[in-house]
């Protein structure tokens, strides 16, 4: 069965001293859940949040990584690092890494390789832009950086993806996909893994929705049979709403 996961990606968001009192405030208040709950600080406060965090059911995750092992690429951080320290998982593709960072699809197509090569799980990020949604190509954009970043996997290598559906033009916007617009473009990714994969796979593979995801929608976002989790922005911000949406399972 696949899992449930809210992850809440910080950004460029809290210093040393917020990480710390963020991940307190959040510990102390969380309930007995199923769903998996997912923080990913900024790199440098990585150790402390996992120093924070051990043994209190959250999982800590990098919000990128360098697909080199390692060499001359300055201020930049490899698998190994990560690994190092006991984080395990990596969001990789985010729209404002291919926005700002040029990350392209075979760029992280490495990076996807460079992780699952480490035993790192990956929550991958992909989504349209407005302007392909206006024209109707939305379908096509998300098959194709399905395809070009993660179908040269293996079978296996899906155990250790985690999809997350992040149309450019929800986030931070306050604009949300509808429910119905959520669950139509995610039983399209599940029908295209299960077209390349197989049923197993596409049945075992968690589809996390992104964009404006705040305590009053989540749950009918959740609500659809193949959104399956959320990548949170501004809400992981704060304990009450990232836990309120956590609960609207
Ligand atoms: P918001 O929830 O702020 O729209 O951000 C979503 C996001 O980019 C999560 O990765």
């Amino acid at each position: 069965m696949r899992k449930h996961i809210v992850a809440g990606n910080w950004k460029m968001h809290k210093n040393n001293q917020e990480t710390i009192a963020l991940l307190e405030e959040i510990i102390e208040k969380k309930e007995a859940n199923t769903t998996e709950i997912v923080v990913a600080p900024t790199f440098v406060n990585l150790l402390t949040a996992v120093e924070n965090t051990k043994g209190k059911g959250i999982t800590v995750a990098a919000q990128n990584m360098h697909q080199a092992e390692g060499g001359a690429f300055t201020g930049e951080i490899s698998a190994s690092m990560l690994t190092s320290i006991d984080v395990k998982t990596v969001i990789l593709g985010h729209s404002e890494r291919r926005a700002y960072f040029h990350e392209t699809d075979a760029l992280l197509a490495n990076k996807v390789d460079t992780a699952l090569k480490h035993n790192m799980r990956v929550i991958f990020c992909f989504g349209e832009e407005l302007k392909d949604r206006q024209i109707d190509n939305h379908f096509k954009v998300i098959e194709y950086q399905l395809r070009d970043a993660l179908f040269h996997l293996e079978k296996s290598d899906w155990s250790n993806i985690v999809l997350a559906y992040e149309p450019v033009w929800a986030i931070g916007t306050g604009e949300t996909a509808s429910p119905a617009q959520a669950q139509e473009m995610h039983k399209f990714i599940r029908t295209l893994i299960d077209k390349v994969y197989g049923h197993e796979v596409a049945d075992n593979v968690s589809i996390l929705y992104g964009g404006s995801v705040k305590p009053d929608n989540a749950k009918e976002i959740f609500s659809n049979p193949d959104v399956d989790g959320g990548l949170i922005g501004g809400a992981a911000l704060k304990a009450e709403d990232f836990l309120a949406i956590v609960n609207a399972f």
